[in-house]
């Protein structure tokens, strides 16, 4: 069993956590733990990020970004090197855990060198291939695509319901929309 910090305080992120956010995670992305983020990228998901604190300091962060209507990956999940083994990342995980249930959703999952910690928190080893859309969101674009190493986890909330569906991403079928032409001179 983990000691928690006492002044432990989990709640969603603001913008004004984003410097202490980008800090934590590029320390690790710098030793290839975690991918590396920018300031531009962090703007457009804080939405997404909880962030846990320790007083004054920022103890760790983690994010909950939707993928399905019944799905969402846990990323971005950090904690301060000296923090680590204090409860902190548990906190994390179940405060987002807290925030899918709260949208019915089906499953969360997470890509993770730390498979062994999510087991600890509920979840279960799967296939990659058992979740294409992250592989076609995310993974083609990684440059570890043909020799990663993560593993996926997934923990399951709710039994999956006849009205849950899964997006289909076919061009063949995706209606084409169009877009309106500008008028050059209207800006003028
Ligand atoms: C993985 C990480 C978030 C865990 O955070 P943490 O605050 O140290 O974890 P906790 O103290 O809440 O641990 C919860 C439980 O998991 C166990 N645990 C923690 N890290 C573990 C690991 N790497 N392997 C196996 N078990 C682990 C703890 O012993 C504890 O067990 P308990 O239920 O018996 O008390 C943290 O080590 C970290 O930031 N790692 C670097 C970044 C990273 O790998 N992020 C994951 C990307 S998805």
């Amino acid at each position: 069993m983990t000691a928690t910090p006492v002044r432990l305080d989990v709640h969603k992120a603001s913008m004004r956590d984003i410097g202490a956010i980008l800090a934590l995670i590029n320390s690790y992305a710098a030793n290839g733990i975690m991918l590396p983020r920018t300031e531009l990228e962090m703007s457009e998901h804080i939405r997404d990020f909880s962030v846990a604190y320790d007083g004054e300091r920022l103890a760790g962060c983690g994010a909950l970004h939707f993928y399905t209507p019944v799905s969402a990956e846990v990323r971005s999940l950090a904690v301060q090197p000296d923090l680590k083994q204090h409860g902190v990342g548990r906190l994390l995980v179940e405060a987002l855990e807290q925030e899918a249930r709260a949208q019915d959703l089906e499953s969360i999952f997470a890509f993770t060198y730390a498979a062994g910690f999510f087991h600890r928190l509920g979840f279960s080893e799967v296939e990659r291939g058992e979740l294409p859309l992250k592989v076609w969101k995310d993974c083609l674009r990684c440059p570890k695509f043909h020799n990663c190493d993560e593993i996926a986890v997934l923990k399951r909330l709710r039994a999956a319901r006849a009205e849950d569906h899964t997006p289909q991403f076919s061009t063949r079928t995706a209606k084409l929309v169009k877009l309106p032409i500008v008028n050059q001179a209207t800006f003028r």
